[in-house]
């Protein structure tokens, strides 16, 4: 089993897509991935790496959800949903984003979970922090979590 939580030094763009790219093949349908940090912390850039790696395709469109809240990819290897919460109003208009449905068939990717904290007690946390110019990722989740990350070289 990993030991929780896991630091990553994320010393440019570069590294942060590695460990996207590390982290995606052990991602399967109904995981949930929170994206935490504060403004600027470079949830976006992991979130498009991620996304990419699923998808398979390294020059995918991934915009940021910031407006929309949440925008798909169907054509992943596993449906994968993007959402940003940062302009949520409550918790009620989660269940509007069509959350529940996007977690259930594929992987939600969670950018600023702290506005709705209770639904993601399950995820997988990645929390990123500036670090120099760099930026030091803090992965952490449950024992299930600690299991399948042991068997990854993250
Ligand atoms: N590991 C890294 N090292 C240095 N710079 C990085 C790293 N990761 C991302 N950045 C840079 O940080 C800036 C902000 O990135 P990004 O938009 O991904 O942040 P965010 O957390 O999604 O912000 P927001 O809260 O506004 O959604 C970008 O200029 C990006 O290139
Ligand atoms: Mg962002």
């Amino acid at each position: 089993m990993a030991k929780l939580p896991l630091l990553v030094a994320l010393p440019d763009e570069a590294a942060s897509a590695a460990l996207a790219r590390r982290l995606a093949p052990l991602l399967r349908a109904g995981d949930v991935v929170a994206l935490s940090g504060l403004i600027g912390a470079g949830k976006t850039t992991f979130a498009r790496a991620l996304i990419r790696a699923l998808a398979g395709d390294a020059a995918l469109e991934v915009p940021s959800p910031t407006f929309t809240l949440v925008q798909p990819y169907p054509e992943a290897r596993i449906p994968v949903a993007h959402f940003d919460l940062y302009r949520l109003g409550d918790g009620a208009e989660l269940d509007e984003l069509g959350f529940d449905d996007a977690a259930a068939g594929g992987i939600a990717l969670v950018e600023w979970p702290e506005r709705a904290p209770a639904r993601f007690a399950t995820a997988l946390s990645v929390a990123l922090a500036p670090d120099g110019d760099g930026r030091v990722a803090t992965i952490t989740g449950d024992e299930e979590w600690a299991a399948r990350l042991a068997g990854a070289r993250v």
